[in-house]
């Protein structure tokens, strides 16, 4: 008889269901401007403009129809966010708060990704991918070597790893100045479906202070069921220390993005080749993203229920 080992779990595989009754990021403020922006949203297409009252309107006009739909949108703090599902619902739904998107240094971008969101997912909860692909910017071996903790309170998971005198990478060399040893804290708090925010902390090695803290944002949007919008963005506490070095603007995290969207699109390409390939199998580092998957199962059954 074959003993389970308790860090195993096998299980199917990435799923491809949308939530629907969920606060997706439809676009940043920056996109949007005078003229309309023409999105897929959760399936559903979507043309974006504002009214004369600044609040825009999104919707859905298909082509065989007459009268649009509109669904309900949101503009806070530099995110136009918008809820594809029942309207009625929309209000008992809380979107995750941001607010230093505006009141800090930030930079956004944003990519599209041929891959179902779930994969998206997973590569966020578990940071120790750093340590490999993206080894030449913001990982190394100290990252993937660190146990997490990994709590649900409520409707947000939490993923935390403290690095204590760890190597300093070279992008963050670039923007703090900081030669190492540091400290490195990657705070993960995700809001299912949707949004994602990494809090960071960096200070010089045994340095109690305040240190230098970052969030790192990611609206994680399915276009469809195997293609996802990525907003991406960062936001830099400046709190007197001047400005943001120009090696570290934005092309830190867009190169970033790239190296995963390279290997998210690679994935999903085997995945959709191989529908009835081996259930998964997963070790300890991946409970995060086991548990973001079970937290957006309960959504999708919870609509499913309530449909
Ligand atoms: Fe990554």
């Amino acid at each position: 008889m074959l003993k389970a080992a308790p860090h195993f779990a096998a299980q199917s595989g990435p799923s491809d269901a949308i939530v629907m009754n969920a606060w997706y990021v439809a676009a940043w403020s920056g996109e949007l401007g005078t003229d309309v922006l023409a999105r897929r949203i959760a399936g559903r297409a979507m043309v974006l403009r504002r009214t004369k009252q600044g609040v825009e309107i999104v919707e859905d006009r298909p082509p065989q129809a007459g009268a649009a739909e509109t669904y309900p949108a949101v503009e806070r703090d530099g995110i136009i966010w918008v809820f594809p599902g029942d309207p009625a619902r929309a209000a008992g739904v809380t979107i995750p708060e941001h607010p230093w998107i505006t009141q800090w240094w930030s930079a956004v971008g944003y990519e599209r990704i041929a891959a179902r969101a779930s994969l998206l997912i997973d590569n966020l909860l578990d940071l120790s991918h750093e340590s490999y692909l993206h080894a030449r910017g913001i990982g190394t071996a100290e990252v993937a070597e660190t146990p997490i903790e990994v709590e649900r309170r409520d409707d947000v998971l939490h993923v935390n790893r403290r690095m204590y005198g760890v190597a300093c990478p070279p992008a963050f060399q670039a923007s703090t100045g900081l030669p190492g040893p540091i400290d490195r804290f990657q705070e993960i708090a995700f809001h299912p479906p949707g949004f994602y925010v990494l809090h960071a902390r960096v200070a010089a090695a045994g340095d109690t202070g305040h240190g230098l803290l970052n969030k790192v944002v990611y609206g994680i949007t399915p276009e469809t069921a195997r293609t996802t919008h990525l907003f991406y963005g960062i936001a830099r506490e400046l709190d007197g220390r001047g400005d943001v070095p120009e090696a570290a603007r934005k092309s830190t995290q867009s190169r970033t993005v790239g190296e995963d969207k390279r290997a998210l699109e690679l994935l999903e390409t085997v995945i959709a080749s191989e529908p009835d390939a081996a259930p998964e199998v997963s070790i300890g580092i991946d409970r995060g993203g086991l548990l973001g998957r079970r937290m957006i199962a309960e959504l999708v059954a919870r609509e499913t229920v309530t449909a």
